[in-house]
C-alpha cells in the first residue's frame, strides 16, 4: 500500500544533460528516486555533474566540435605514445583515443608544464571513462551539489600537484605518471638518441606511436638560418625515424624475451592486434607553398618513412605485425596557425573548398580509424576541406 510517504524506486541509467553558457554539463548513471503518492516521481535536488574537460585548442568552437564524435571502444586496452601530445593535434589525439578506450596515453613534449597542463585537461576523460566502465549499478547513486563536486576535484587537484610538482628536477627521457591512464615523457624529440635508453624502454608496451610532434619556421629559403633548417628537420624528421626506431627495436627485443616460453596462447595474441605507427604529414609536402621550404622537405619525407617502415617492418619482423600511416592535413586550427594575420586566413579559407580551416578533432578522427583498422598500411590519409584537389 502506498503511504503518504514517497516509496524509494530506482530509475536505471537516468541520463540528463544541461547548458550552461558555454558548456556543457552531463551525467549518466544510475540515480535514486522517490515515487510520489499520485505516481509521479520525484528526484534529488542535486544530482552529481561533470563539467565535459577543453580541448588542447583555445576555441570554444573545438569543444563543440569534438561533441560530434562518439566513442565506441575502439583502442580497449591499447597504450598510445603521442609526441606532440601536449598541444594542437597531438593532444586531440590523445583525448580521443582515451575516448576510445585506450588503456594508457604517454604524452612526450619538451615542456614538463605544458604535458602537465594537458593532464590536467585529460583527465575529466580518463575519469568519466573508468566511471561508465564500472557499469549500470554500481555506478555512484550521486546527490552530491556542483559546489561539493568542484571542492572534492579542487582537493584532488592539490593532491596530486603536491606529488607530481615535487618532481620538478627533470631530465630528458624522464617518466612521469600523471594518472593511472596519463603519462608524461618529458624529452625533445630532435635529440632523442641521448635519451634513447628510457624511449625505447617506454616504447615495449607501446601499441600505437603518433608521432603529431612538429614546427614550422617560415622563410622564403635563402633567407633560412642554417640553424633554422637543422632544428626543423630534426624535429620534424630525424624525431620520427628515432622514435619508430625506439618502436622497431622494442617488437625485436620483446620477440626474443618472448621466444622459447612464449606458450601457444601468447603467441596467437601477439598475431591478432598489431601495432601502428601513425607520421602527421601535412598538404605541404604534396603542395608547392613559398615560404615553406624546408617544413614542406621535412614533411615529405615523413611519407617516404611511412612507405618505408610499412615494408620492412613486414619483412624483417617476427610474430609482430606493424603497420605504418599518416595522415596528410591542410590547414587545421591549433597554436600552430594562430599568427596567421588575417587576410591571410580569409584568403586561405577563400582557397579551400569547404571555406574553413579543419579542427584538431577532425585529425585525431582520422587516427582513431587509422589505429584501428587492421588493413591500414601505407595508408595515406588527406584531410584538407578539398584543398588537395585545388
Ligand atoms: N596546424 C596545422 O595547420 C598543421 C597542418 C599540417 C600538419 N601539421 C602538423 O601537425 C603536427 C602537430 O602540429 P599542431 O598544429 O598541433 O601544432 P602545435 O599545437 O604547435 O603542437 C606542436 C606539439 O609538438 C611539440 N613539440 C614541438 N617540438 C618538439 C620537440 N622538439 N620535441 C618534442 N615535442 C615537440 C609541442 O610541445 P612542446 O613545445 O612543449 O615541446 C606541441 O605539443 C605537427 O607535426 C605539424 O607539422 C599541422
Amino acid at each position: 500500500m502506498r503511504s503518504a510517504t514517497a516509496l524509494r524506486a530506482r530509475i536505471e541509467r537516468a541520463s540528463i544533460s544541461i547548458g550552461i553558457g558555454q558548456h556543457q554539463y552531463s551525467k549518466w548513471s544510475t540515480h535514486s528516486c522517490w515515487l510520489n503518492s499520485n505516481g509521479t516521481y520525484r528526484f534529488p535536488i542535486f544530482l552529481q555533474i561533470q563539467r565535459h574537460v577543453s580541448t588542447g585548442s583555445s576555441t570554444n568552437r573545438n569543444n563543440d566540435n569534438n561533441a560530434r564524435f562518439k566513442s565506441a571502444d575502439r583502442l580497449l586496452g591499447r597504450t598510445c605514445m603521442i609526441t606532440g601530445g601536449s598541444s594542437g593535434i597531438g593532444f586531440a589525439v590523445a583525448e580521443r583515443f582515451l575516448q576510445e578506450g585506450a588503456e594508457k596515453v604517454i604524452l612526450v613534449g619538451r615542456s614538463y608544464e605544458r604535458l602537465l597542463s594537458a593532464a590536467e585537461r585529460l583527465r575529466g576523460i580518463a575519469t568519466s571513462k573508468q566511471v561508465s566502465a564500472s557499469g549500470g549499478d554500481d555506478a555512484a547513486v550521486a546527490t552530491r551539489s556542483p559546489e561539493e563536486d568542484s571542492e572534492e576535484i579542487a582537493k584532488e587537484r592539490e593532491r596530486d600537484h603536491g606529488s607530481l610538482l615535487s618532481r620538478q628536477e627533470l631530465s630528458p627521457g624522464s617518466l612521469v605518471a600523471a594518472t593511472d591512464n596519463i603519462s608524461l615523457l618529458v624529452g625533445d624529440v630532435s635529440s632523442a638518441d641521448q635519451w634513447m635508453r628510457e624511449l625505447e624502454k617506454e616504447m615495449e608496451n607501446v601499441d600505437v606511436l603518433v608521432n603529431a610532434a612538429g614546427i614550422s619556421i617560415s622563410n622564403i629559403l635563402p633567407k633560412t638560418d642554417t640553424v633554422d633548417i637543422s632544428r626543423i628537420l630534426s624535429t620534424n624528421l630525424e624525431g620520427a625515424i628515432l622514435t619508430s626506431r625506439a618502436m622497431l627495436r622494442a617488437c625485436v627485443r620483446s620477440r626474443l624475451k618472448k621466444r622459447g616460453d612464449a606458450t601457444t596462447e601468447d603467441k596467437r595474441s601477439d598475431l591478432s592486434l598489431s601495432k601502428c605507427i601513425i607520421n602527421i604529414s601535412s598538404l605541404l609536402a604534396l603542395k608547392g607553398v613559398t615560404g615553406t621550404v624546408t617544413y614542406a622537405a621535412s614533411k615529405a619525407g615523413l611519407l617516404g618513412l611511412t612507405r618505408s617502415v610499412a615494408v620492412e617492418a613486414a619483412e624483417t619482423l617476427r610474430g609482430v605485425t606493424v603497420r605504418s600511416n599518416a595522415i596528410v592535413p591542410g590547414y587545421i586550427e591549433t597554436p600552430m596557425i594562430e599568427d596567421f594575420s588575417s587576410d591571410r586566413i580569409s584568403k586561405l579559407k577563400d582557397s579551400i573548398p569547404l571555406k574553413r580551416f579543419g579542427y584538431p578533432q577532425e585529425v585525431a578522427d582520422a587516427a582513431v580509424f587509422l589505429a584501428s583498422n587492421e588493413y591500414a598500411n601505407n595508408c595515406v590519409l588527406n584531410l584538407d576541406g578539398g584543398l588537395s584537389a585545388v
